[in-house]
Protein backbone atom coordinates (compact mmCIF):
# COMPACT_ATOMS: atom_id res chain seq x y z
CA UNK A 1 0.00 0.00 0.00
CA UNK A 2 1.39 3.51 -0.89
CA UNK A 3 0.76 6.58 1.01
CA UNK A 4 -2.45 7.93 0.98
CA UNK A 5 -3.11 10.66 -2.02
CA UNK A 6 -4.05 14.02 -1.70
CA UNK A 7 -4.87 16.55 -4.45
CA UNK A 8 -5.60 20.35 -4.37
CA UNK A 9 -5.27 23.42 -6.03
CA UNK A 10 -5.71 27.03 -5.80
CA UNK A 11 -6.82 29.55 -9.12
CA UNK A 12 -4.02 32.41 -9.86
CA UNK A 13 -6.86 35.13 -9.85
CA UNK A 14 -5.31 37.78 -8.39
CA UNK A 15 -2.53 37.75 -5.29
CA UNK A 16 -3.27 34.90 -3.23
CA UNK A 17 -4.62 35.90 0.50
CA UNK A 18 -4.35 34.58 4.37
CA UNK A 19 -7.37 32.73 3.73
CA UNK A 20 -6.01 31.20 0.92
CA UNK A 21 -3.16 30.33 2.87
CA UNK A 22 -4.31 29.44 6.03
CA UNK A 23 -7.55 27.24 4.82
CA UNK A 24 -5.36 25.20 2.40
CA UNK A 25 -1.89 26.10 1.21
CA UNK A 26 -0.41 25.55 4.87
CA UNK A 27 -2.39 22.50 5.55
CA UNK A 28 -1.04 21.09 2.49
CA UNK A 29 2.67 21.56 3.70
CA UNK A 30 2.10 19.94 6.62
CA UNK A 31 0.23 16.69 4.31
CA UNK A 32 3.57 16.56 2.03
CA UNK A 33 5.74 14.78 5.10
CA UNK A 34 3.49 11.63 5.07
CA UNK A 35 0.78 11.75 1.95
CA UNK A 36 1.65 11.30 -1.71
CA UNK A 37 0.43 15.29 -2.27
CA UNK A 38 -0.26 16.56 -6.12
CA UNK A 39 -0.80 20.53 -5.66
CA UNK A 40 -1.85 22.13 -9.16
CA UNK A 41 -1.98 25.78 -10.40
CA UNK A 42 -6.21 25.58 -11.55
CA UNK A 43 -5.56 28.52 -14.01
CA UNK A 44 -8.53 26.26 -16.38
CA UNK A 45 -10.99 27.34 -13.81
CA UNK A 46 -9.28 31.25 -13.83
CA UNK A 47 -11.19 31.75 -17.36
CA UNK A 48 -14.67 30.89 -15.95
CA UNK A 49 -14.86 34.69 -15.63
CA UNK A 50 -13.82 37.45 -17.91
CA UNK A 51 -9.96 37.27 -17.56
CA UNK A 52 -7.00 39.24 -18.48
CA UNK A 53 -5.06 37.10 -21.05
CA UNK A 54 -2.56 39.44 -20.51
CA UNK A 55 -2.19 38.43 -16.67
CA UNK A 56 -3.01 34.87 -17.02
CA UNK A 57 0.47 33.42 -17.59
CA UNK A 58 2.32 35.97 -14.93
CA UNK A 59 -0.24 34.57 -12.79
CA UNK A 60 -0.10 31.54 -12.85
CA UNK A 61 4.04 31.71 -12.44
CA UNK A 62 3.20 33.69 -9.16
CA UNK A 63 1.04 31.37 -7.75
CA UNK A 64 3.22 28.31 -8.36
CA UNK A 65 6.25 30.15 -6.62
CA UNK A 66 3.79 31.10 -4.14
CA UNK A 67 3.03 27.28 -3.20
CA UNK A 68 7.04 27.02 -3.25
CA UNK A 69 7.64 29.74 -1.05
CA UNK A 70 5.21 28.70 1.63
CA UNK A 71 6.97 25.35 1.74
CA UNK A 72 5.98 23.16 -0.58
CA UNK A 73 8.90 21.10 -1.79
CA UNK A 74 8.73 19.99 -5.55
CA UNK A 75 10.80 16.63 -4.30
CA UNK A 76 8.36 15.92 -2.26
CA UNK A 77 5.28 16.92 -3.62
CA UNK A 78 4.18 17.10 -7.92
CA UNK A 79 3.45 20.86 -7.63
CA UNK A 80 2.05 21.47 -11.81
CA UNK A 81 -0.25 23.54 -14.16
CA UNK A 82 -3.62 22.62 -14.06
CA UNK A 83 -3.85 22.65 -18.44
CA UNK A 84 -0.36 21.99 -18.63
CA UNK A 85 -1.80 18.37 -17.77
CA UNK A 86 -4.87 18.31 -20.92
CA UNK A 87 -6.69 15.03 -19.18
CA UNK A 88 -8.23 17.50 -16.75
CA UNK A 89 -10.12 18.72 -20.08
CA UNK A 90 -10.80 15.36 -21.40
CA UNK A 91 -12.40 13.45 -18.34
CA UNK A 92 -14.25 16.92 -17.51
CA UNK A 93 -15.95 16.23 -20.55
CA UNK A 94 -16.60 12.54 -19.81
CA UNK A 95 -18.31 13.87 -16.49
CA UNK A 96 -19.77 16.41 -17.70
CA UNK A 97 -22.22 14.10 -19.79
CA UNK A 98 -23.08 12.10 -16.23
CA UNK A 99 -23.69 15.31 -14.44
CA UNK A 100 -27.20 16.61 -14.13
CA UNK A 101 -27.93 20.05 -15.04
CA UNK A 102 -30.05 20.57 -11.25
CA UNK A 103 -26.56 19.31 -9.54
CA UNK A 104 -25.04 22.33 -11.10
CA UNK A 105 -27.62 25.06 -10.82
CA UNK A 106 -28.10 24.45 -7.10
CA UNK A 107 -24.06 25.05 -6.33
CA UNK A 108 -23.89 27.99 -3.46
CA UNK A 109 -20.95 29.39 -5.53
CA UNK A 110 -22.37 29.79 -8.72
CA UNK A 111 -25.39 31.00 -7.72
CA UNK A 112 -22.92 33.56 -6.00
CA UNK A 113 -20.58 34.30 -9.04
CA UNK A 114 -23.39 34.48 -11.14
CA UNK A 115 -25.01 37.47 -9.40
CA UNK A 116 -22.17 39.07 -9.92
CA UNK A 117 -21.67 38.34 -13.46
CA UNK A 118 -25.06 39.63 -14.70
CA UNK A 119 -25.88 38.94 -18.01
CA UNK A 120 -22.17 37.28 -18.69
CA UNK A 121 -22.28 34.17 -17.05
CA UNK A 122 -20.22 31.73 -19.29
CA UNK A 123 -21.33 27.75 -19.19
CA UNK A 124 -17.73 27.56 -18.08
CA UNK A 125 -18.91 29.19 -14.42
CA UNK A 126 -21.73 26.38 -14.37
CA UNK A 127 -19.29 23.70 -15.41
CA UNK A 128 -16.30 24.83 -12.92
CA UNK A 129 -17.20 21.97 -10.05
CA UNK A 130 -17.28 19.53 -12.53
CA UNK A 131 -13.92 20.18 -14.08
CA UNK A 132 -12.75 20.59 -10.25
CA UNK A 133 -14.25 16.81 -9.77
CA UNK A 134 -12.15 15.62 -12.72
CA UNK A 135 -8.82 17.61 -10.95
CA UNK A 136 -9.75 15.65 -7.87
CA UNK A 137 -10.83 12.12 -9.30
CA UNK A 138 -7.56 12.11 -11.90
CA UNK A 139 -5.45 11.47 -9.67
CA UNK A 140 -7.03 8.94 -7.17
CA UNK A 141 -7.16 11.01 -4.62
CA UNK A 142 -8.20 9.74 -0.64
CA UNK A 143 -7.64 13.90 0.41
CA UNK A 144 -8.51 17.15 -0.77
CA UNK A 145 -7.23 19.82 1.94
CA UNK A 146 -9.29 22.84 1.51
CA UNK A 147 -11.52 26.12 2.78
CA UNK A 148 -14.81 25.11 4.50
CA UNK A 149 -16.11 27.00 0.99
CA UNK A 150 -15.59 23.79 -0.91
CA UNK A 151 -17.30 21.59 1.28
CA UNK A 152 -20.16 21.36 -1.53
CA UNK A 153 -18.28 21.47 -4.79
CA UNK A 154 -16.15 17.91 -2.85
CA UNK A 155 -19.54 16.35 -2.16
CA UNK A 156 -20.37 16.85 -5.87
CA UNK A 157 -17.13 15.28 -6.86
CA UNK A 158 -18.02 12.44 -4.18
CA UNK A 159 -21.46 11.57 -6.12
CA UNK A 160 -20.07 12.05 -9.72
CA UNK A 161 -17.62 9.56 -8.42
CA UNK A 162 -20.09 6.94 -6.70
CA UNK A 163 -23.17 7.73 -8.06
CA UNK A 164 -22.71 8.40 -11.86
CA UNK A 165 -19.27 6.58 -12.98
CA UNK A 166 -19.00 3.86 -10.39
CA UNK A 167 -22.13 2.45 -10.12
CA UNK A 168 -23.26 2.87 -14.14
CA UNK A 169 -19.60 1.74 -15.49
CA UNK A 170 -18.05 -0.19 -12.42
CA UNK A 171 -19.02 -3.68 -11.25
CA UNK A 172 -18.75 -5.25 -7.65
CA UNK A 173 -14.83 -5.75 -7.59
CA UNK A 174 -13.69 -3.01 -9.23
CA UNK A 175 -14.99 0.75 -9.22
CA UNK A 176 -13.89 2.74 -12.45
CA UNK A 177 -12.81 6.33 -9.29
CA UNK A 178 -12.09 7.03 -6.77
CA UNK A 179 -14.55 8.49 -4.53
CA UNK A 180 -12.60 11.41 -2.26
CA UNK A 181 -12.86 12.99 1.11
CA UNK A 182 -12.64 16.47 2.33
CA UNK A 183 -10.13 17.60 4.26
CA UNK A 184 -11.05 20.83 6.10
CA UNK A 185 -9.37 21.74 9.34
CA UNK A 186 -10.94 23.57 12.00
CA UNK A 187 -8.73 26.45 12.42
CA UNK A 188 -8.24 28.59 9.27
CA UNK A 189 -11.14 27.29 7.77
CA UNK A 190 -13.21 29.97 7.35
CA UNK A 191 -11.03 33.17 7.32
CA UNK A 192 -13.54 35.98 6.91
CA UNK A 193 -13.24 39.48 5.30
CA UNK A 194 -11.16 42.41 7.49
CA UNK A 195 -14.13 45.11 6.22
CA UNK A 196 -17.36 42.21 7.50
CA UNK A 197 -16.63 39.64 10.05
CA UNK A 198 -19.76 38.14 8.19
CA UNK A 199 -18.15 37.23 5.04
CA UNK A 200 -15.20 35.27 3.81
CA UNK A 201 -11.78 36.77 2.94
CA UNK A 202 -12.20 36.52 -1.02
CA UNK A 203 -10.12 37.61 -3.90
CA UNK A 204 -12.92 38.79 -5.85
CA UNK A 205 -14.11 41.66 -3.28
CA UNK A 206 -13.71 45.10 -5.13
CA UNK A 207 -12.09 46.64 -1.70
CA UNK A 208 -8.56 45.47 -1.44
CA UNK A 209 -8.88 46.48 2.31
CA UNK A 210 -10.85 43.47 2.83
CA UNK A 211 -7.84 41.00 2.42
CA UNK A 212 -4.28 40.63 3.89
CA UNK A 213 -2.75 39.39 0.65
CA UNK A 214 1.06 37.27 0.93
CA UNK A 215 2.64 39.52 -0.75
CA UNK A 216 1.46 42.46 0.63
CA UNK A 217 4.01 44.59 2.03
CA UNK A 218 4.41 45.70 5.95
CA UNK A 219 3.05 49.06 5.42
CA UNK A 220 -0.13 48.09 3.88
CA UNK A 221 -0.99 45.14 5.91
CA UNK A 222 -0.37 47.63 8.96
CA UNK A 223 -2.72 49.88 7.42
CA UNK A 224 -5.20 47.70 6.44
CA UNK A 225 -4.92 45.88 10.34
CA UNK A 226 -5.64 49.71 11.41
CA UNK A 227 -8.82 49.87 9.42
CA UNK A 228 -10.08 46.98 10.08
CA UNK A 229 -13.75 46.60 11.25
CA UNK A 230 -14.08 46.06 14.93
CA UNK A 231 -16.73 46.95 17.92
CA UNK A 232 -17.05 48.98 20.51
CA UNK A 233 -16.28 46.82 23.24
CA UNK A 234 -13.44 46.28 25.41
CA UNK A 235 -11.99 43.22 26.04
CA UNK A 236 -11.96 40.54 22.91
CA UNK A 237 -13.33 37.02 23.16
CA UNK A 238 -13.84 34.28 20.90
CA UNK A 239 -17.03 32.58 20.10
CA UNK A 240 -19.50 35.44 20.53
CA UNK A 241 -21.98 35.15 17.72
CA UNK A 242 -22.70 38.66 17.80
CA UNK A 243 -18.76 39.91 17.33
CA UNK A 244 -18.03 38.48 14.41
CA UNK A 245 -15.39 40.98 13.44
CA UNK A 246 -13.58 40.04 17.13
CA UNK A 247 -13.91 36.53 16.61
CA UNK A 248 -12.04 36.55 12.77
CA UNK A 249 -9.10 38.88 14.17
CA UNK A 250 -8.72 37.17 17.41
CA UNK A 251 -8.27 33.66 15.60
CA UNK A 252 -5.86 35.83 13.22
CA UNK A 253 -3.77 36.08 15.81
CA UNK A 254 -3.92 33.04 17.20
CA UNK A 255 -2.73 31.16 14.21
CA UNK A 256 -0.43 33.45 12.83
CA UNK A 257 1.43 34.42 16.21
CA UNK A 258 1.66 30.28 16.38
CA UNK A 259 0.36 31.01 20.18
CA UNK A 260 -2.76 29.04 20.06
CA UNK A 261 -6.41 29.83 20.49
CA UNK A 262 -6.30 29.54 24.91
CA UNK A 263 -3.05 31.57 25.36
CA UNK A 264 -4.70 34.19 22.91
CA UNK A 265 -7.87 34.10 24.42
CA UNK A 266 -6.10 34.54 27.89
CA UNK A 267 -4.02 37.37 26.51
CA UNK A 268 -6.71 39.55 25.07
CA UNK A 269 -9.50 39.46 27.39
CA UNK A 270 -9.18 42.65 28.65
CA UNK A 271 -7.50 44.10 25.73
CA UNK A 272 -8.81 47.34 23.93
CA UNK A 273 -8.65 47.47 20.26
CA UNK A 274 -5.87 50.49 20.21
CA UNK A 275 -3.46 47.67 22.00
CA UNK A 276 -4.63 44.73 20.15
CA UNK A 277 -4.51 45.59 16.68
CA UNK A 278 -0.32 46.43 16.54
CA UNK A 279 -0.08 42.90 18.40
CA UNK A 280 -1.85 41.33 15.18
CA UNK A 281 0.35 43.48 12.47
CA UNK A 282 3.04 42.27 14.19
CA UNK A 283 2.03 38.71 14.30
CA UNK A 284 1.09 38.70 10.72
CA UNK A 285 3.84 40.48 8.96
CA UNK A 286 6.02 38.00 10.92
CA UNK A 287 4.52 35.13 9.72
CA UNK A 288 4.48 36.81 5.79
CA UNK A 289 8.40 37.93 5.78
CA UNK A 290 9.65 34.34 5.19
CA UNK A 291 7.22 33.80 2.41
CA UNK A 292 8.22 36.98 0.64
CA UNK A 293 11.61 36.55 0.61
CA UNK A 294 11.53 33.05 -0.75
CA UNK A 295 9.11 34.45 -3.23
CA UNK A 296 11.13 36.93 -4.54
CA UNK A 297 14.15 34.26 -4.70
CA UNK A 298 11.89 32.18 -6.78
CA UNK A 299 10.36 35.08 -9.11
CA UNK A 300 14.82 35.73 -9.97
CA UNK A 301 15.25 32.26 -11.48
CA UNK A 302 12.24 31.49 -13.74
CA UNK A 303 14.27 28.96 -15.30
CA UNK A 304 14.68 26.72 -12.41
CA UNK A 305 10.57 27.50 -12.10
CA UNK A 306 9.41 26.09 -14.67
CA UNK A 307 11.89 23.18 -14.39
CA UNK A 308 10.15 22.41 -11.26
CA UNK A 309 6.46 22.95 -13.63
CA UNK A 310 8.03 21.11 -15.98
CA UNK A 311 8.78 18.53 -14.02
CA UNK A 312 5.46 18.39 -12.23
CA UNK A 313 3.38 18.62 -15.50
CA UNK A 314 5.26 14.93 -16.67
CA UNK A 315 4.51 13.21 -13.04
CA UNK A 316 1.32 14.46 -13.28
CA UNK A 317 0.31 13.21 -16.77
CA UNK A 318 1.61 9.90 -16.42
CA UNK A 319 -0.97 9.30 -13.35
CA UNK A 320 -4.12 11.23 -14.65
CA UNK A 321 -3.32 9.80 -18.09
CA UNK A 322 -3.77 6.08 -16.54
CA UNK A 323 -7.27 7.54 -14.81
CA UNK A 324 -8.61 8.68 -18.22
CA UNK A 325 -7.92 5.25 -20.12
CA UNK A 326 -9.89 3.83 -17.57
CA UNK A 327 -12.78 5.86 -17.52
CA UNK A 328 -12.78 6.20 -21.17
CA UNK A 329 -12.85 2.12 -21.26
CA UNK A 330 -15.21 2.04 -18.85
CA UNK A 331 -17.62 3.90 -20.49
CA UNK A 332 -17.07 2.03 -24.13
CA UNK A 333 -14.73 4.21 -26.00
CA UNK A 334 -13.05 2.44 -28.93
CA UNK A 335 -9.59 2.20 -27.62
CA UNK A 336 -6.47 3.95 -29.47
CA UNK A 337 -4.05 0.69 -31.24
P1 LIG B 1 -9.85 29.31 -4.68
O1 LIG B 1 -8.70 29.79 -5.46
O2 LIG B 1 -11.08 30.14 -4.59
O3 LIG B 1 -9.42 28.98 -3.19
C1 LIG B 1 -8.29 28.20 -2.92
C2 LIG B 1 -8.35 27.57 -1.54
O4 LIG B 1 -8.43 28.59 -0.55
C3 LIG B 1 -9.54 28.33 0.32
N1 LIG B 1 -10.10 29.61 0.74
C4 LIG B 1 -10.31 29.93 2.02
N2 LIG B 1 -10.09 29.28 3.17
C5 LIG B 1 -10.40 29.91 4.32
N3 LIG B 1 -10.92 31.16 4.37
C6 LIG B 1 -11.16 31.85 3.24
N4 LIG B 1 -11.64 33.09 3.31
C7 LIG B 1 -10.85 31.24 1.99
N5 LIG B 1 -10.94 31.65 0.69
C8 LIG B 1 -10.47 30.63 -0.05
C9 LIG B 1 -10.52 27.53 -0.54
O5 LIG B 1 -11.39 26.79 0.26
C10 LIG B 1 -9.58 26.67 -1.35
O6 LIG B 1 -9.19 25.53 -0.62
N6 LIG B 1 -12.47 25.64 -6.37
C11 LIG B 1 -11.18 25.73 -5.67
C12 LIG B 1 -10.01 25.50 -6.59
C13 LIG B 1 -9.91 24.10 -7.11
C14 LIG B 1 -9.65 22.95 -6.33
C15 LIG B 1 -9.60 21.88 -7.28
C16 LIG B 1 -9.45 22.73 -4.98
C17 LIG B 1 -10.03 23.72 -8.39
N7 LIG B 1 -9.83 22.38 -8.53
C18 LIG B 1 -9.37 20.57 -6.85
C19 LIG B 1 -9.22 21.42 -4.56
C20 LIG B 1 -9.19 20.36 -5.50
C21 LIG B 1 -11.10 27.10 -5.01
O7 LIG B 1 -11.83 27.42 -4.17
O8 LIG B 1 -10.16 27.93 -5.38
Amino acid sequence: MGLPRVLSGVQPTGALHLGNWLGAIRNWVDLQKDHDTFFCVVDLHAITVPHDPDRLARDTLSTAALYLACGLDPERSTVFVQSQVVAHSELCWLLNCVTPLNWLERMIQFKEKAVKQGDNVSVGLLDYPVLMAADILLYDADLVPVGEDQKQHLELARDIAQQRINARFGNAETSVLKVPKPLILKEGARVMSLTDGRSKMSKSDPNEGSRITLLDPPELIAKKIKRAKTDPERGLEFDNADRPETDNLLGLYAILSGKGRDAVARECSEMGWGQFKPLLAEATIAALEPIQERYRLLMDDRAQLEMVLQQGRQRASSVADSTVRRTREAMGFLGAS
